[in-house]
């Protein structure tokens, strides 16, 4: 069976899905995006990134296609079309295309934006990677200032990627001024002594809703946390160290730029986390 994805109110085999080759994401990487996880057929915190994207076309003038209801309504569909179980839906919306190529926004009332959606399959509950940790490198974050909007200009997370690759590791963290401001495609945090510490919420950062749900539970387990800019060096002496994203749910971390945390294993609060994070997730999931 084929993927069926949507494009702009149709559903339809993944060969047969088109857009324009004007189109404001493919030439000017002018569009936003929501990654949503799946587990058990149902959408985890599908609200939060709903709210999310709201946020992000706003900021960025563009108009949203569909309301928050009818979009509920198209993912669960696409879910349904294509019996998935467990895994991601990856939407998009861009400004669309005006038939031509021009810096200026066209006006939303003449030029529809484009909404795509598509599903990807994969394991993310029983992620092997979790049980081993991921080892990661520092680069400098070279990205624009806008990182609280969740655009598609990813090439430098992506270069990011590759660099960790080059180098035998799994991840790189971003350093702006000596600190740590997120990873290429996560958020970045530490645990000193029981505490867990993690930026705060800027411009400098994606506010992920792994994020926020990661740092209610922690709370709620009585962990103690501290939302604040920690240094490349805090992290190398941290006791441990995690990751957030819809994708990886609460990965732990167990080696950065060749140092090892702790004993090189996923540590306490990480593993904990991370089951919490299923646990708690799974209830509210729709
Ligand atoms: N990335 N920071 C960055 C730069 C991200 O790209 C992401 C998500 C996050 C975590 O956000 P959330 O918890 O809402 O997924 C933080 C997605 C998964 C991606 O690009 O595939």
């Amino acid at each position: 069976m084929s993927r069926i994805v949507y494009v702009n109110g149709d559903y339809v085999p993944e060969e047969e899905a088109r857009v324009s080759v004007f189109d404001r994401g493919f030439l000017f990487a002018d569009g936003v995006y929501e990654v949503t996880s799946v587990l058990d057929g149902k959408l985890i915190d599908f609200e939060g990134h709903a709210t999310r994207l709201k946020r992000s076309l706003d900021e960025l003038g563009m108009a949203a296609p569909v309301t928050t209801d009818e979009l509920l309504a198209i993912h669960r569909e696409l879910l349904d079309r294509n019996e998935l179980v467990e895994g991601t839906i990856y939407l998009q919306i861009t400004r669309g295309s005006e038939g031509d190529r021009d810096f200026v926004f066209p006006n939303p009332d003449e030029v529809p934006s484009t909404l795509v959606l598509f599903t990807q399959a994969k394991s993310i509950a029983n992620s092997p990677a979790a049980a081993k940790g991921v080892k990661i490198i520092s680069v400098p974050d070279l990205r624009w200032s806008r990182r609280d909007i969740k655009t598609v200009q990813l090439l430098y997370p992506s270069m990011g990627k590759m660099m960790a690759m080059a180098a035998g590791k799994d991840d790189a963290w971003m350093i702006e001024d000596a600190h740590v401001t997120e990873g290429t495609s996560n958020n970045a945090y530490i645990v000193k002594d029981g505490k867990i510490v993690t930026r705060h919420l800027s411009n400098e950062i994606l506010h992920g809703i792994t994020r926020a749900a990661v740092l209610r539970f922690a709370r709620e387990a009585q962990m103690e946390v501290e939302e604040r800019a920690f240094t490349i060096d805090e992290a190398k002496s941290a006791d441990e160290a995690f990751i957030t994203s819809a994708s990886a749910f609460v990965m732990p971390v167990v080696e950065i730029d060749e140092t090892p945390l702790g004993d090189g294993a996923p540590g306490p609060v990480a593993t904990r986390l991370r089951e919490i994070y299923l646990d708690e997730s799974m209830k509210s999931a729709i």
